[in-house]
């Protein structure tokens, strides 16, 4: 029998959380619950989301217990994980991040590039908050964070709390295993066994085999320079049904040529084809549009009409499938499964020739004692620059936000790939400062 487990989940208005719940109560058996709190800093749009999951609860798992907060005591009090994805701002601050950056000719992106940076300076006062809540009302907790910029939320908390149990995940690696999965016909991206190196959203794959050992990647690589990670076929893959995310995957394509010994993350377009993501933008109609005309409108009515119904039994909130990996590895830290997993921790050596206080993406082993990074050896020429310079922005974003320093952080988009020259990231700075005057600190 396996001892159950109480879990908060910050950021309770996401437009995650009904998925994520609905995944926790189709996972009963791997991971039991005795209780599930929501908690965010919004009461109103927590509320929507609260009250119809209190009624899918109530239907599909009435044994777990079931409350939503706004009171960092009631929320973090008695808890085994705080799983985090809160997004400060929200989706209208990311619409400035996108909009502001191409308004200079560069690209704009919630995780990379300037709007990256820009969302990374309000994200460290959200989650830093949070890890303050965990460590005050439930100290022996693990917190799993997918707030995004993770790769900056990362350097932010090694430097400011660097004894917080803390693992910082994302998603894209468990995406893009599954269409790997896909187009060599395996069931799943758990049947993947990998090894790969580099830094959130920026990071290469050199094996991938199945579990019996096979070698992948001949099949995948060809697959890869024709299609990117689109499929030939069609598969059931709610994401490709977006336009937006279907070109990401076919870009891959062109991702790889530059290096054809690895298999790339869909992210490393923005910081090797800027000029292509640029000229195919809308600077009127980003990403944040797209997810607010649908994901946020579509998840708010839905849960508004199971209010109204008072039943979720014709529901059709899916549980998010790809975010089994949260399970995985909240499983494997409480039951000592020995998971292998991606996940962004300290480098210490496991990327030989990078930085040892890097934060980097790379295979780990989770267990009760927590994670255990695989040692990756040398990486070449192109990526050991590449992250080199990647890693030194995300530093100096983090320690302009500490020293509420100007400089550093005209500095960190004067280094970013994605800015052509300093005198056009100063432009950007100033435009970004002004629109985060809430929420970030005030530089000198
Ligand atoms: P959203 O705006 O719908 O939800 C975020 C919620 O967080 C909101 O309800 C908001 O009120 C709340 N919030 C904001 N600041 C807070 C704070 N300081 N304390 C408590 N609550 C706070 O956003 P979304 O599109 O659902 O995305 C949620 C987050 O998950 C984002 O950070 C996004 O980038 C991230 N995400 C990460 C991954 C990954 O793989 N790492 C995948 C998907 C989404
Ligand atoms: C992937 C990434 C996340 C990111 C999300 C954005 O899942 O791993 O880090 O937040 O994409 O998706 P969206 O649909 O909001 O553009
Ligand atoms: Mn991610």
């Amino acid at each position: 029998m396996l001892e159950k487990q109480s879990v908060v989940i910050a950021g309770g208005g996401s437009t995650y959380t009904a998925g994520i719940i609905m995944m926790l109560i189709n996972n009963q058996d791997k991971f039991p619950l005795r209780k599930l709190k929501l908690y965010d800093n919004d009461f109103e749009r927590q509320k929507i989301v609260a009250d119809a999951c209190d009624i899918i609860i109530k239907e599909r798992a009435p044994q777990i217990e079931f409350i939503a907060s706004t009171d960092p005591e009631e929320a973090f009090t008695d808890v085994d994980f705080v799983m985090a994805h809160i997004r400060q701002g929200g989706l209208p601050m990311r619409e400035k991040d996108e909009k502001i950056p191409l308004k200079f000719g560069v690209l704009g992106q919630e995780t990379c590039g300037p709007g990256g940076i820009a969302y990374g300076m309000r994200s460290i006062t959200g989650v830093i908050e949070l890890i303050d809540y965990m460590q005050k009302y439930s100290p022996n907790a693990w917190m799993l964070n997918y707030s995004n910029p993770a790769s900056i939320v990362a350097e932010a908390t090694r430097v400011l709390r660097p004894d917080a149990k803390i693992i910082n995940i994302c998603d894209m690696p468990v995406a893009i295993k599954q269409a790997m999965a896909d187009i060599v016909g395996l069931k799943s991206g758990n049947e993947i066994v990998d090894r790969y190196y580099g830094l959130n959203h920026f990071g290469w794959w050199t094996e991938v085999r199945d579990k019996e050992g096979n070698d992948l990647m001949p099949k995948l690589k060809e697959h890869v320079s024709k299609h990117g990670y689109a499929p030939d076929v069609s598969v059931d893959n709610p994401m490709l049904a977006e336009a937006s995310w279907m070109d990401t995957y076919q870009k891959a394509r062109d991702v790889y040529a530059v290096d054809p010994d690895t298999l790339p993350n869909t992210y490393l377009k923005y910081y090797m084809y800027p000029d292509y993501v640029t000229k195919h933008s809308d600077p009127n109609h980003t990403r944040a549009n797209e997810v607010m005309e649908n994901r946020e409108k579509n998840i708010f009515a839905e849960c508004k009409r199971i209010v109204s119904q008072q039943t979720a039994k014709d529901t059709n909130i899916e549980a998010g499938e790809h975010a089994e990996f949260i399970v995985q590895l909240a499983g494997a830290l409480a039951f000592n499964t020995h998971e292998r997993m991606l996940l962004i921790v300290k480098n210490e050596g496991a990327i030989a020739n990078v930085d040892p206080n890097a934060m980097v993406e790379v295979p780990c082993i989770v267990s009760k004692r927590g994670y255990e990074p695989l040692s990756m050896g040398n990486v070449p020429h192109l990526q050991k620059g590449m992250i080199e310079q990647q890693v030194s922005v995300e530093k100096l974003v983090v320690e302009a936000y500490i020293e509420k320093s100007y400089t550093k952080l005209w500095q960190a988009l004067t280094l970013s790939k994605t800015v052509p020259s300093a005198s056009v990231a100063k432009e950007i700075l100033n435009a970004l400062i002004e629109a985060n005057k809430e929420y970030w600190p005030e530089l000198k």
